[in-house]
């Protein structure tokens, strides 16, 4: 393999690869041998290295542990039959995680970091990508704040990590979701852009209720007035009412600009399929549901791809969606985003690096 950036690699000497159920894989359980790590401190990254994934050692003053500056991003590894490794739109994820380092007041990370640090890792854990239709190498780098130090201020020190973790589907079944209007997971001028550890935390309780009351997930509404749909659970979200395709736009700060979001709207203008990216409101979305113009409801991430919904929860009341064939637009852009991850079909874009 051609590298441009040369740092130290560290074997592990109990590798627990031959040991793992790939038949079984529990999302984010499983994690493998090696990491890839870089520190910032002084101002400028070093000590660029891969070493074997085990634990480190943090103050208890952590400031990351206390004030939440962490950020991260998911993306995924497949195997193509020819054994060859394909990653999806790595360079989309580089770019976002720089926009919310921004927000967090975290550093820049240069793109030769992030990608080398990943390319030469998942050389190294290759045998780790799984083979099984379906399965993936989840791929997760984050950065965080390294000052020991409890005063409130942007740390001066940061470490950047990736580790990668064998999958298998992340939902395994049509989700049913239930519309929130207590709850906010963010608000304009907020962090809801950035893919950071905060905007998980706080929308752990909302979803628990959820799922105590026997929903798998939210729908997200906005923060102010709670009639625009913004998100499903960790995904963007995504209608087909009356033939055209509905999702909120991502220009507002309160909406992540999902991955695999953009690259179900470029599937779309692709085919020439009716597309709006603007809020669908409840009001809108009840509506649909009763007069049976809600044709598909989904979910988008780099987790589950698309997660189908097949229940509405508005106001108390369960609406169930109508049943789609294969030929419905959420099934047909699974199965291209699939083929092009896969490497089964061409692959117009360029999204995929091969390693
Ligand atoms: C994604 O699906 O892209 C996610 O961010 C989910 C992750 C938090 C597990």
């Amino acid at each position: 393999m051609k590298t441009s950036l040369a740092f130290p690699i560290r074997k592990t000497q109990h590798s627990h690869l031959a040991g793992t159920d790939f038949s079984n894989l529990v999302f984010g359980k499983t994690i493998s041998d090696h990491m890839f790590v870089a520190d910032y401190r002084n101002g400028e990254w070093s000590d660029l290295r891969i070493e074997p994934y085990a634990p480190m050692q943090l103050n208890p003053s952590n400031a990351a542990l206390h004030y939440g500056q962490s950020i991260f991003e998911g993306m995924k590894a497949y195997k193509n039959e020819e054994g060859e490794i394909l990653v999806f739109r790595a360079d989309a994820n580089w770019s976002r995680m720089n926009e919310s380092a921004e927000r967090m007041c975290m550093p820049y990370l240069p793109k030769e970091i992030f990608m080398e640090g990943m390319t030469q890792l998942l050389d190294l854990d290759r045998d780790w990508v799984p083979s099984a239709k379906g399965s993936s190498l989840y791929i997760r780098p984050f950065m965080f704040a390294m000052d020991d130090y409890i005063g409130v201020k942007p740390s001066d020190t940061y470490r950047f990590i990736i580790f990668t973790c064998p999958v298998g589907n992340y939902y395994s079944k049509p989700v049913s979701v239930k519309v929130e209007t207590k709850f906010t997971r963010a608000t304009e001028g907020g962090t809801g852009a950035a893919k950071t550890a905060g905007n998980y935390a706080a929308s752990l309780y909302p979803a628990l209720q959820a799922q105590k009351a026997g929903y798998d997930q939210l729908l997200w509404t906005d923060g102010k007035t709670h009639s625009k749909i913004e998100e499903s659970g960790t995904m963007n979200v995504m209608f087909k009412i009356n033939g055209t395709l509905l999702t909120a736009p991502v220009n507002g700060g309160t909406i992540l600009k999902g991955i695999t979001r953009d690259s179900v709207i470029q599937l779309a203008k692709d085919w020439n399929q009716p597309l709006e990216e603007r809020f669908v409101t409840v009001s809108e979305l009840k509506e649909a549901l009763e007069n049976g113009s809600l044709e598909e409801a989904f979910g988008t991430g780099t987790a589950a791809t698309i997660a189908h919904i097949r229940l509405i929860n508005i106001d108390g009341k369960d609406y169930e969606l109508p049943g789609k064939t294969s030929d419905a637009f959420s099934y047909r852009v699974l199965d291209a985003l699939d083929g092009i991850k896969y490497g089964s079909i061409a692959d117009p874009h360029e999204w995929i690096i091969k390693i």
